[in-house]
């Protein structure tokens, strides 16, 4: 092992003299599709390596890397085939050490991605439990049941798993196992030791090598009550979540988190860790707790539309969240798992459910149709995606960032179906295309095989218009997306200050206007209507923006010196 460089806890690169985590800006990489150093067309750890100069200059505090480990990609690496190696077509060990070493050298922390609900149908222990048949104390670390109807070869319950279809799935002795997700990722069963202790091991092997945090995935479901009678789907969805569900949010899943949290706090600096919970708000703060994880991530701005009211009352209800739980606030636009930002604020809003949410995945009738209805607005879409991102990086918290919303790129519509590997579109019968177009390799030069993504190929097919936004493009103009974002988070570090804000009312309905302890102020104007801004000279504005004014679908930031209200 050679990890050479240890960030020090107080080492906050916000200057607020609080932990490192609490206000970074964290930037997702996920690996296959960030940069392709050996040239067959998937990345790996040495792309990485290759580009940490690209990322110490963007300025972000943390990367987080989506999963990197052995697995047979049936659904984008989160089926884990072994939790404490690396996938060899993405490198090695020593590759990894490498990069840790490369990026605390640099400055820049790394959050590693662990996936404990389930583990691909190829980890060892699931070929063991296949092997060893029912009844075994190596079917015990999966959820096995015997099937219903006469001869057993119906399901044992109606459960349909996320990416659709059934969520149980018959071995050759008859048993079925459950999978919440892809067939081939079968649920683990918390409840055995075995599970428990596995999981220590995991997080203490790579917590060793140097890294510095986890991004938890599918926090939420690791525990669940399978007494029998098992409820059928309806009851699963009319149950209250309430610590008590069967299978969701269950209170006892915070017995694990308190473990890990020693685990954590065992190190120097202690390790932290960020929950991937689809809970509702007002149990987030159980996963965020400093007894628990520690902190988690907020999907509301991921859900909302470009609209002043929709972002003043997520921004306020989540920090008064994040309050209660002693954690920061995160703040995330976009992510592995969604259509980009700037499409999706390109397009027509989604129509909503009583509760707010969208009726149906943003942006997934566009990609059904090939990227062609209804008709997407790239420029306004780019446009409000850039203020949106000026205005989440002044906020109090974390921002987490997705690869390539630097360079303002849209969601990939042109992939052939013969191209797809997304589960979510083989399991729903290609009724939704699933998340492909958002993982399409990174464009870091206009022309080359893959865009400069590496020497050969690219493992989904990029489009001509990648050529424009490249990162060497980007590079050349002052203007671009990338040049906004690195001025963004190089003053951002600057200007950091405590965890708060203030409101200031700016008389009309569509623009925002706060102000952070320190006096950085931060407009976003939501409308078409330019807004008139006396006296200011903006730091920073995320469209052309003439002296005196906010001009529509623009942020600017505003310098902490006193008086320059009106
Ligand atoms: C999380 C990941 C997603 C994955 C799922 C199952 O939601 O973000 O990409 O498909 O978990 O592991």
């Amino acid at each position: 092992m050679s990890i050479s460089v240890e960030l020090a806890e107080d080492t906050a690169p916000t200057g607020t003299g609080a932990p490192w985590w609490r206000q970074a800006a964290v930037y997702q990489v996920y690996p296959r599709s960030f940069a392709d150093a050996n040239g067959d067309g998937v990345g790996d750890l040495r792309g990485i390596l290759s580009h940490v100069d690209y990322l110490a200059d963007l300025g972000i505090d943390a990367i987080w890397l989506s999963p990197f480990y052995p697995s047979a990609l049936a659904d984008g690496g989160y089926d884990v085939a072994d939790y404490r190696d690396v996938d060899p077509r993405l490198g090695s060990l020593a590759d990894f050490d490498e990069l840790v070493t490369a990026l605390h050298a640099a400055g820049i922390r790394i959050v590693i991605d662990i996936v404990p609900n389930h583990t691909s149908d190829l980890h060892a222990w699931f070929q063991e439990a296949l092997a060893a048949g029912r009844g075994s104390a190596a079917r015990d670390r999966y959820i096995f049941r015997d099937g219903t109807g006469p001869d057993g070869s119906l399901p044992p319950t109606d459960w349909v798993s996320m990416f659709g279809g059934s969520a149980w799935q018959r071995v050759a002795d008859g048993q079925w196992y459950l999978h919440h997700f892809a067939v081939e990722q079968p649920d683990l069963n918390w409840g055995n030791p075995d599970v428990r202790a596995d999981f220590v091991r995991t997080l203490r092997f790579w917590a060793d090598r140097g890294v510095d945090g986890f991004r938890i995935d599918v926090a939420h479901m690791l525990t669940k009550d399978l007494r029998e009678p098992l409820p059928t789907q309806a009851e699963l969805e009319r149950l209250p979540r309430d610590g008590q569900h069967p299978t969701i949010d269950r209170d006892d899943v915070h017995d694990i988190y308190a473990q890990w949290r020693a685990v954590f706090d065992s190190y120097d600096p202690p390790r932290t860790a960020v929950a991937e919970a689809w809970v509702d708000a007002a149990r987030i703060p159980l996963y965020a707790r400093p007894e628990s994880l520690g902190q988690a991530f907020n999907f509301d701005l991921l859900l909302a539309d470009f609209d002043a009211a929709q972002f003043r009352r997520i921004i306020t209800d989540n920090l008064e969240l994040a309050a209660r739980s002693g954690s920061s606030s995160t703040w995330v636009l976009s992510n592995h798992d969604v259509v980009r930002h700037a499409t999706r604020y390109g397009l027509p809003r989604p129509d909503r459910l009583d509760d707010g949410r969208p009726a149906r995945r943003h942006g997934g009738d566009w990609l059904l149709s090939g990227g062609t209805e209804p008709v997407l607005d790239r420029d306004a879409g780019e446009r409000r995606a850039r203020a949106a991102s000026l205005l989440l990086l002044g906020l109090p918290g974390s921002a987490y960032l997705y690869q390539g919303e630097e360079l303002g790129l849209h969601e990939v519509a042109e992939i052939a179906d013969g191209q797809r590997q997304d589960p979510t579109f083989f399991r729903s019968s290609g009724a939704d295309t699933g998340r492909d177009g958002c993982r399409v390799p990174l464009p870091w030069t206009g022309g080359g095989a893959s865009f400069g993504f590496g020497q050969g190929g690219s493992h989904l097919p990029q489009p001509a218009w990648f050529a424009d936004r490249a990162v060497a493009a980007q590079e050349a103009d002052p203007e671009s997306t990338l040049a906004l974002y690195r001025r963004a988070l190089a003053l951002r570090h600057q200007l950091q200050a405590a965890e708060e804000l203030t409101w200031i009312e700016t008389g009309r309905a569509d623009v925002l206007r706060f102000a952070r302890p320190n006096g950085w102020h931060v407009v976003t104007n939501f409308g078409a209507e330019p807004y008139p801004l006396a006296g200011s000279e903006p730091l920073l504005a995320s469209s052309p923006a003439p002296a005196g004014t906010v001009p529509g679908e623009t942020t600017v930031w505003l310098p902490p010196y006193a008086n320059r209200l009106g």
